[in-house]
């Protein structure tokens, strides 16, 4: 949800039809609502509602339609383009929007995007862009606590809040995690990340010394995406990868068959072809 112009359409596209940020550009304005179901670990149906943001739309969703749009709903996106001139008139709309919310979908999950971030220069300000959203939205929803990325299709900041949304939309999260953080333990890995298979979004991640920031990997996911797109055009499809130098071991490959995973190894005592079988060994069990 969000006005026109926003970049819904953008980032879905991107997410989910391995568009590029160039390609967003031919994209026209969404017609009414559109509907689309993607496959996302294996067997879960992500079931996405885009819903167009031109004024005629906006108002028929919070009138004629309400129940239709906001029923039933698991999470709530809402895209902020944050050029806005009309702030106060957004968050309007915003909090029309919560309280349909609240009325047929009170358990959903908020999450707002302070989108196009790309078009402020430096990290502080935009920082502080973030921040100011943050404030200012903690205060209208008191029922709903929603969570606030700065977001640009033009980096790895989409995927990081994406993977966040996804996180909580995989219903056996916690198995996974835990299987995973067994695979960790038990092949010595300094880091191990699970990537779904068709968006490379990171669904899951492991680092043996907890102090560890893994949101380098959502850096991995939009490169690979690149990646695959540009091995597809010379039709030579991406398989795996490897890096090896004087201090790490890194392998991606794919694993069952809604994932990839991604191995970092700093001990420099395993063997790659060690770390590669113990993939292909938990391989048959994780699916
Ligand atoms: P409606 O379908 O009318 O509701 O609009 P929408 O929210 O789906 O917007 P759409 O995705 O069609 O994007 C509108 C324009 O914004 C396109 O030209 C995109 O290229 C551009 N855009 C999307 N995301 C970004 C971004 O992160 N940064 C910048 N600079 N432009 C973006």
């Amino acid at each position: 949800m969000g006005r026109s112009g926003a970049g819904k359409t953008s980032m879905r596209s991107l997410i989910f039809s391995n568009y590029t940020a160039n390609d967003t550009r031919r994209l026209g304005a969404t017609i009414d609502v559109e509907h689309s179901t993607v496959q996302f670990m294996g067997d879960l149906n992500l079931n996405i509602w885009d819903c167009g943001g031109q004024h005629k739309y906006l108002d028929n969703y919070l009138n004629e339609q309400k129940e239709n749009i906001f029923g039933n709903v698991e999470v709530l996106i809402y895209v902020f383009d944050l050029e806005t001139a009309h702030r106060e008139g957004e968050y309007s709309l915003y909090d029309e929007c919560l309280v349909n919310l609240a009325t047929y979908s009170k358990d959903a999950k908020v999450y707002c995007l302070v989108h196009k971030m790309d078009k402020i220069p430096d990290q502080e300000s935009k920082d502080n862009m973030v921040e100011m959203y943050r404030r200012a939205l903690a205060k209208r929803s008191d029922l709903f606590k929603p969570e606030v990325f700065g977001t640009s299709i033009w980096d790895n900041t989409l995927y990081h809040a994406w993977s966040q949304i996804v996180h909580r939309l995989v219903p056996n999260m916690a198995v996974i995690e835990r299987h995973l953080r067994n695979f960790q333990r038990l092949t010595e890995a300094a880091e191990v990340v699970l990537f779904e298979r068709a968006t490379f979004l990171v669904v899951c991640q492991m680092a043996a010394d907890p102090n560890v920031q893994l949101n380098k990997y959502m850096s991995v996911s939009q490169a690979i995406k690149y990646y695959r797109n540009s091995c597809i055009q010379v039709q030579s499809p991406f398989q795996s990868l490897e890096i090896r130098n004087k201090s790490f071991s890194l392998f991606i490959e794919p694993f069952t068959k809604s994932t990839y995973i991604l191995v970092v190894t700093v001990d420099r005592e395993i063997e790659p072809a060690v770390t590669k079988a113990n993939i292909t060994t938990a391989r048959e069990h994780f699916n």
